[in-house]
C-alpha cells in the first residue's frame, strides 16, 4: 500500500506544479485536474491489483469492481483535498484503505507535498513515518483545537451547520477547515486536532482515516454514536474525552430551533 502511494505520489507530485503554473491562466486548472486524479486512480488500482490481484477495488473515480476474492476490497481516494491542489495549496493526500469483510485493517493517507506517510494497521498501532501516534491528551474543550468542514455553496445543510457552530465555537480553543477528510483525521490521530466532525462523507474520504485515529488510540463513530459511518456519511472522531464531548454538542444541536 505504502509502495503504491508513493508511486502515485510522484504522478500527482508534477502536476501540482503545473496546477500552481495554470493558477495564472484564465482557462484555470479544472479539467487539467480531473484528468490527474483519474491518472492517479489508475495507477493506484494497478499497483493494488498487482500486488493483491482477486481483491475487489472502490475508488472514487473509477466506482467499484469486484474481485474474485469476496472478502477483501480496496477502498481508494486518489486524490483527497481537490479543491485545495487545484487552488496550489499544499494540503492533499492519497488515501488507501484495506477492507476485510466488514472491517477496515490497513490504511495509509499520504501528503507528498510534505512528504508525511500516516500508516495504520489493525491491532498494530498508527505512524507517521516511523513515529508513533497517540491521540492528544488534553480534557478540556476550551484547549481544544476542533476540524470541521464548511457547508457552502451548493453542498451541505448550512442551517443545521450553523446550530453545531453556535454550540461549538465558543467552548473550543480554535476551529479549522483544512479541506481534505483524510488528512483531518490523520491530524487527529497525530493529536494535532482534537476532534473533528464532518458530514456527507464518502467511504474513501474517511476509510484509511478511521483507522488511523482508532490504531492512536482515539474514538470515531457517526452522530449518533454508531459505528454506521459509511451508511450514514457521517463522522466524530477524537481522543475518548473529547470525542464524547463534541457528540454530546453536537446532539444537543439538533434540538435547537
Ligand atoms: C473532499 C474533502 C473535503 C470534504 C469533502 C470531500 P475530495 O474530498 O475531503 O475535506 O469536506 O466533503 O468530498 O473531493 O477533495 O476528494
Ligand atoms: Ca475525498
Ligand atoms: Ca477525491
Amino acid at each position: 500500500m505504502t509502495s503504491a502511494a508513493r508511486k502515485a505520489a510522484r504522478g500527482l507530485v508534477r502536476d501540482f506544479g503545473e496546477v500552481e503554473r495554470l493558477q495564472v491562466s484564465l482557462k484555470g486548472p479544472a479539467n487539467f485536474v480531473s484528468a490527474a486524479d483519474r491518472r492517479d486512480e489508475e495507477v493506484l488500482r494497478a499497483e493494488l491489483t498487482k500486488a493483491r490481484p482477486g481483491y475487489g477495488f472502490l475508488g472514487e473515480e473509477g466506482g467499484r469492481h469486484e474481485g474474485s476474492d469476496k472478502t477483501h476490497m480496496w477502498i481508494v481516494d486518489p486524490l483527497d483535498g481537490t479543491t485545495n491542489f487545484l487552488h496550489g495549496i499544499p494540503q492533499f493526500a492519497i488515501s488507501i484503505a484495506l477492507q476485510r469483510d466488514d472491517t477496515i485493517v490497513a490504511g495509509v493517507v499520504y501528503n507528498p507535498a510534505n512528504d508525511e506517510l500516516y500508516t495504520a494497521e489493525r491491532g498494530k498501532g498508527a505512524f507517521l513515518n516511523d513515529r508513533r501516534l497517540r491521540v492528544a491528551a488534553r480534557l478540556r474543550l476550551a484547549e481544544a483545537v476542533v476540524a470541521c468542514a464548511l457547508p457552502h455553496h451548493g453542498r451541505g445543510d448550512l442551517v443545521q451547520f450553523r446550530k453545531e457552530l453556535s454550540l461549538i465555537q465558543e467552548k473550543v480553543a480554535g476551529l479549522r477547515r483544512f479541506g481534505a477528510a483524510a488528512l483531518d483525521l490523520a491530524y487527529v490521530a497525530a493529536g494535532r486536532f482534537d476532534a473533528y466532525w464532518e458530514r456527507d462523507l464518502s467511504p474513501w474520504d474517511m476509510a484509511a482515516g478511521l483507522l488511523l485515529v482508532r490504531e492512536a488510540g482515539g474514538f470515531v463513530t457517526d452522530l449518533d454514536g454508531n459505528d454506521a459511518m459509511f451508511a450514514t456519511g457521517d463522522i466524530v472522531a477524537g481522543s475518548e474525552t473529547m470525542h464524547r464531548e463534541v457528540l454530546a454538542l453536537l446532539k444537543s444541536a439538533q434540538t435547537l430551533a
